[in-house]
């Protein structure tokens, strides 16, 4: 696992879009096969798409060889709904970028049959041959996507209930009522996560902190779930100070060594 922070969540934004663009580019150039790449919701990720944004508007990088399957989506909450995970990411990606909408993925939430629909969801994402990389955040409770504690780490797209303290958590966009936030949700499972080819995961502010050491230095525990990331060849947690406060010193100069090291 590597480690990246940055003083400011904005510069470790700039990294992870950075870094994302590159790796675009390079399976661009060595072969036609479109890019498989997981994406995720909430506050953390949306300066690096703001920089996706300006790249492509700048010409610096194309998604239209690009197909994207997002991690989660709430169940119940209409489509056209400010807060579905469908509105944020064409409010904060989608509408801005030059992805083919038939290579925009999202779970559908209210599909009539949504076991059928997370089954179908893992068929289309194996039927691409798999991500090639998946972005992520994390939760205060150190969930991947929505498997929240006890999720299985070998678990796969379903339907996820969401724990009392996630609801509240999301409750900001819920006019602070968790009573508005659905309780369940679909979710890729952590094993669709870990499955792919590399795994990249957001962290920013104190909020994040605690989870951040415990997916670092603690085991690799259901406990929290994006642990499950130090089983995994190729997966980055690219963070802020702040999100790395809970790092020990030793781990924080090590990582920064790595990057010293590999930046030569
Ligand atoms: P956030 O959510 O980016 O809004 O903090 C992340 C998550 O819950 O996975």
């Amino acid at each position: 696992m590597k480690v990246i922070i940055r003083k400011e969540a904005h510069e470790a934004s700039l990294w992870a879009a950075h870094y994302i663009a590159d790796r675009i580019r390079e399976k661009a150039a060595r072969t036609s096969k479109p890019f498989i790449l997981g994406l995720c919701t909430g506050s953390t990720p949306i300066e690096t798409y703001a920089e996706l944004i300006r790249m492509v508007k700048d010409g610096e990088i194309s998604f239209k060889n690009v197909i994207s399957f997002n991690m989660d989506e709430y169940v119940g909450l209409p489509k056209s709904h400010p807060e579905s995970y469908w509105s944020f990411m064409h409010k904060y990606l989608f509408d801005h970028i030059d992805e083919p909408a038939e290579n925009i993925h999202i779970l559908n939430g209210n599909a009539p049959d949504l076991e059928a629909e997370c089954a179908a969801y893992e068929k289309a994402i194996e039927a691409t041959g798999g991500f090639d990389l998946f972005l992520g955040g994390i939760g205060e409770d150190g969930h991947i996507a929505f498997n929240e504690p006890f999720s299985s780490l070998k678990s796969r797209t379903r339907v996820v209930t969401l724990t009392e303290d996630t609801r509240i958590v999301n409750s900001r966009f819920f006019d602070n009522d968790m009573n508005q936030v659905p309780a369940q949700a679909l979710s890729v499972g952590v094993a669709t996560v870990t499955d792919s080819k590399e795994v990249v995961i957001l962290a920013f502010g104190p909020k994040k902190a605690k989870a951040i050491h415990d997916a670092v230095e603690g085991p690799v525990s259901h406990m929290c779930t994006v642990s499950a990331l130090q089983l995994h060849e190729f997966g980055t947690i690219v963070c802020d100070e702040a999100a790395a406060s809970g790092l020990l010193p030793e781990s924080r100069a090590y990582f920064a060594a790595v990057e010293a090291v590999e930046n030569r």
